[in-house]
């Protein structure tokens, strides 16, 4: 079959990639305009893109499938051959790749990380930002030689960026050698996919526009034995107006308190020292659920199992309610290390990131937060170059940096995704503004971070060893409960354990120590 052929054969069989298009022609009459006309527009007749539908769906009853099994034809598919997942973006993704990991091992398939000796190879991608999107066209390049060497090669583009239409098409005009495409919601799909991507002649293209039900018992291969991760909710509905996850991963779902419960004992029981609870949005977690029970009503319960650590991410200021905070300054197993992005320090560029809250609103959440938990490190994520952004709305940004005192923030110039309503915006600012802008922020994070640290030096601290230290063997590296890396000398034998390090080093991202006894007091 020839590219032409493969082309016209391939069809999207499961409905159709992220059906975005309607959602924005009530947006295209700002086109181009100022933030100004933007801004009017947003508080007058603004409503955002999927929202209703979002809300209307809430109507639906979201399934909860306890059924999860492979047919019998093809648990033995993979017997002799070899996956490899390649996996970009956040933790939401990896923690997918576990669940695709898990579902290729029960068909008999092994891991290995050398493409050459792959039998099929996915690429399990992020959306989040255009340079995210590049890599991924990159490494599909880089994959075709192979595909060349090997035509029986299966390669297989999912995660968000199969979520979008405008991938998918590019896909299909200049890369037609990819054998299957499948999105966020198709997971459970995989070894049907996998089917007929082996025995079928075109492009299998599976991809939901409308999120799934939730699938209960999906088998997963996890990375590590120390720390694991759990969804306890899927997709977001805040729908920030430069984001594309509302769209790639579709509406709030949550799963049942029951089911979660149930897996972070089973982690425990297994010998897992720390779990992160995930989710895009994760304190909305139960709000379409109708059961009056929030993530402080989970954290409360989970605080009873014998697990040392619990962490989640990512929270959004709006759903970080009082109940959460209250249950998080109980301490124990509760964490003192709280992610909360804040992506601008302006008010009004806050509104027109639709994020619902004001510069003010944000800190006083912090207020409240320092007052329960005094000890607790604060980080963030931050746009910079948010479409006509001024110099001025910029130093707000600088100046509620400082005001808070993060330790640590991911920084972003902003990125255009198409479908978004702020990609419609005209912008008046340059690239190297926007560079300059970055590099000045990072300057002041940076700054932060090593003052931060130095108040460690002489200190003891409780660090979850996760193993060697990636630069030095020799070395064992963890995390403390605030989430400093630490590297320090000990016994390979405290790995997987939760031991006490005097600091003698501060540098700006990690600690320097030794390993001492249990009778020194612990800060
Ligand atoms: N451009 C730049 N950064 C973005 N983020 C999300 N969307 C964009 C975009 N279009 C950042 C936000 C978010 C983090 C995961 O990625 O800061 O919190
Ligand atoms: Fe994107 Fe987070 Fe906003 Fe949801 S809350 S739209 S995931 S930035």
């Amino acid at each position: 079959m020839n590219e032409q052929q493969r082309k016209e054969s391939s069809q999207i069989r499961q409905g159709t990639p992220a059906d975005v298009k309607s959602d924005q022609d009530n947006l295209n009459r700002i086109k181009d305009k100022t933030s100004e006309d933007f801004m009017k527009y947003f508080e007058t007749t603004y409503q955002p893109p999927s929202l209703r539908k979002a809300q209307r769906r809430r109507k639906e009853d979201v399934k909860v499938h306890y059924d999860f099994t492979i047919p019998e034809d093809l648990d033995n598919i993979g017997q002799g051959r070899k996956y490899m997942i390649r996996t970009y973006g956040c933790q939401m993704n990896e923690h997918d790749t576990e669940v695709m990991a898990g579902i290729f091992e029960e068909m008999g398939y092994e891991s290995t990380n050398d493409t050459k000796e792959a039998d099929i190879i996915l690429l399990n991608t992020c959306a989040i930002r255009e340079n995210a999107e590049n890599k991924v066209f990159g490494e599909i390049g880089h994959l075709k030689p192979l595909k060349l060497e090997n035509p029986n090669l299966i390669i297989g583009v999912c995660g968000c960026m199969s979520q979008e239409e405008s991938v998918v098409n590019r896909i299909l005009k200049k890369h037609p050698f990819i054998d299957l495409i499948f999105g966020t919601h198709n997971i459970h799909r995989l070894p049907q996919l996998v089917k007929e991507a082996m025995f079928g002649k075109e492009m299998v293209i599976d991809v939901w526009s409308k999120e799934g039900d939730i699938i209960e018992n999906l088998p997963r291969s996890r990375k590590g034995k120390i720390k694991g991760w759990v969804n306890i909710m899927y997709g977001c509905d805040k729908f920030c107006t430069y984001c594309i996850v509302p769209y790639t991963r579709g509406k709030e779902r949550s799963r049942l308190p029951e089911d979660i419960i149930q897996e972070v004992r089973h982690l425990a029981a297994q010998g897992y020292k720390e779990i992160t609870l995930l989710g895009q949005n994760v304190n909305a977690y139960g709000k379409d659920l109708d059961l009056n029970y929030g993530l402080g009503d989970l954290m409360d319960e989970l605080r009873d199992i014998d697990i040392p650590r619990i962490r989640f991410t990512t929270s959004h200021p709006r759903d970080f309610d009082d109940r959460l905070i209250e249950v998080l300054a109980k301490g124990g197993n509760m964490l003192d290390h709280i992610h909360l992005p804040v992506q601008s320090g302006n008010s009004d560029i806050l509104k027109i990131m639709g994020r619902k809250y004001s510069r003010e609103e944000y800190l006083e959440l912090v207020r409240k937060i320092r007052k329960a938990m005094p000890d607790a490190t604060l980080t963030t994520d931050i746009i910079v170059g948010f479409p006509n952004e001024t110099a001025e709305q910029f130093e707000d940004t600088m100046s509620l940096v400082e005001e808070v005192g993060f330790e640590a923030a991911y920084t972003f110039i902003y990125s255009a995704r198409d479908g978004t309503p702020a990609a419609r915006m005209k912008d008046n600012i340059s690239m190297d503004e926007k560079k300059d802008r970055l590099q000045r922020l990072n300057k002041l994070v940076n700054d932060q971070a090593a003052e931060a640290m130095k108040q460690y030096e002489g200190e003891v601290v409780e660090v979850l060893v996760e193993g060697e230290s990636k630069k030095n063997s020799e070395v064992l590296a963890g995390y403390t409960k605030r989430n400093k890396m630490v590297n320090f000398t000990g016994p390979r034998s405290s790995i997987g354990t939760i031991v006490k390090v005097k600091i003698n080093k501060a540098k700006t991202w990690s600690l320097d120590g030794v390993m001492v006894e249990e009778t020194i007091e612990v800060k």
